[in-house]
């Protein structure tokens, strides 16, 4: 007979932090996000927030891996795609340098003006330098912007005919605050920068340099490079799509599997960590069984997590599944029992469910050291999916899930080609601006609710918080009541 367990399965929504003295110097100003991702060369590699984007089609662009690096956090590119488009991702992101950027479109002098126009109108950009032979390592012999013609009287024109040539230009610059000091001097908000010889070797936009200002904590490598993950499934085919990933300078290997709990996990990890030293990160699990299995596998960190993602249908479909409160509970304890018994401290990783910052701390509070968002980071600008409006007029994204036959991740889920079903669905979600004005505020939120639980680190979190379970009753107190909203104040 099963064996059935007394135990109820929790909720991250079901818990609260209880406040606990604030000090005068744990107020939210003097809280820290930094946190352990993962092992990494007999130490850990650290993030400045405890944010990273899911592995998910929807969600890890280049752009979102870029901004998440950026605000401290980190992206992880999804293995549903070809290794050449993965490990072009990871360039992208590897060859990023705050500000300069070097896959940018340039034109050719003999282009229609109309073209351009259907170029301008296609991807929103406003500027193109112009070279000699239309490729981006050219020679610079111009710039044109939508200012410097007549859309209604020049599309027959040729570039060459509208281009400013006499244009400012940074000469061998690789530094942000010498380009910076240029833009300020030329009152630019555009800086190509070319050799001595004039070809074009990147373009510097104010509007990037700034945001590298705003965010002087991104995530970086001993190169001064941003860092990124990258999914690999347990498949055998992929352990050349591992190996491409490494060569390519991926910091992080993430299994993505619903299910970690898995020979084949085992034999992965162990084939990952005999041939390469980036770190790799295991799961998902949700028991501590799972958790002991895949630490003495040799996972550098664990992910979290089963049935509770956002658009996620495993539990309906397939019956198994785990509240994340309890899963994240018992694995943190089994965690905690293990760096006592042997001195090594596995990271955790709250993965899926993770609505808004009061999920995020209570994933915190209950032994999470770090968090995985696709819902909630989907709905930015930076995030994959179209931009659309719905039936009522909102603007909204499109959301897919990797079990749904849009992805048709069929590796995530150990399942064949000819018999797929679907573990997740396709839907939209509400549209929320740039990444980067919002994980900040929500990071913000979380310092607030840890200075009210009396904590200044993830660690004292997970440490001296106390955490309550909440009766129904007392959480529909705790939801706005008596009061129609006319605005929400919650939206991320
Ligand atoms: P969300 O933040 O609640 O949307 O959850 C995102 C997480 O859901 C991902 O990081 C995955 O762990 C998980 N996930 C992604 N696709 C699927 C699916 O199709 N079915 C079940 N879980 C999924």
């Amino acid at each position: 007979m099963a064996r059935v367990l007394s135990t109820v399965s929790h909720s991250l929504k079901e818990y609260r932090l209880l406040p606990r003295c604030t000090r005068a110097d744990g107020t939210p100003q003097h809280v820290s996000l930094e946190t352990r991702l993962c092992r990494h060369k007999g130490d850990y590699m650290k993030l400045r927030t405890p944010f990273t984007s899911a592995a998910m089609q929807a969600v890890t662009s280049v752009e979102m891996a870029v901004a998440m690096a950026q605000l401290g956090g980190m992206g992880v590119f999804p293995v549903s795609q070809t290794i050449e488009a993965q490990c072009t991702g990871v360039d992208r992101v590897k060859r990023f340098k705050a500000g300069f950027q070097t896959d940018i479109v340039t034109l050719s002098p003999d282009r229609l003006i109309g073209d351009v126009v259907k170029m301008m109108d296609a991807n929103g950009y406003s500027t193109f330098p112009v070279t000699d032979t239309g490729l981006f390592h050219g020679k610079l012999v111009g710039i044109i912007t939508d200012k410097d013609f007549d859309v209604r009287y020049d599309r027959e024109y040729r570039v060459a005919d509208r281009m400013k040539t006499d244009i400012q230009v940074g000469v061998d610059i690789d530094d942000l605050k010498t380009a910076n000091q240029l833009m300020i001097k030329y009152g630019r908000g555009f800086l190509p920068i070319v050799s001595s010889e004039g070809t074009l070797l990147s373009v510097v936009f104010k509007k990037d340099l700034d945001k590298h200002i705003r965010h002087p904590h991104a995530t970086i490598d001993s190169g001064k490079r941003l860092r990124v993950g990258a999914a690999i499934s347990t498949h055998p085919e992929d352990r050349e799509r591992l190996q491409a990933l490494v060569e390519h300078h991926a910091d992080v290997i993430v299994i993505d599997a619903s299910d970690g709990f898995t020979e084949y996990q085992q034999e992965t990890i162990a084939w990952a960590k005999s041939h390469f030293d980036t770190p790799v990160i295991a799961g998902n699990i949700v028991t501590a069984e799972g958790f002991r299995y895949l630490a003495e596998a040799g996972a550098d960190a664990v992910k979290i997590g089963m049935g509770i993602g956002s658009g996620c249908t495993t539990q309906q479909v397939k019956g198994t599944g785990r509240g994340q409160a309890t899963a994240i509970l018992e694995v943190a304890e089994a965690r905690d029992r293990m760096a006592q018994d042997t001195g090594v401290y596995l990271p955790l990783i709250a993965d899926g469910g993770l609505r808004g910052p009061a999920d995020m701390i209570m994933a915190l509070a209950l032994g999470a050291d770090t968090l995985m968002m696709g819902n909630l980071l989907a709905r930015f600008a930076e995030s994959q999916g179209e931009v659309m409006r719905n039936v009522h007029g909102e603007l909204v994204k499109e959301y897919w899930m990797e079990g749904s036959k849009k992805a048709h991740n069929a590796r995530r889920y150990a399942q064949s080609s000819e018999l797929f079903f679907e573990e997740g669905i396709v839907g939209q979600v509400p549209y929320a601006g740039s990444v980067y004005d919002k994980l900040p505020l929500i990071a913000q939120m979380i310092k607030s609710g840890m200075a009210t639980a009396g904590c200044r680190t993830i660690d004292e979190l997970h440490r001296d918080a106390h955490v309550e379970l909440q009766s129904p009753v007392a959480l529909q107190d705790a939801g706005v009541h008596g009061i129609t909203p006319t605005q929400s104040t919650l939206e991320v």
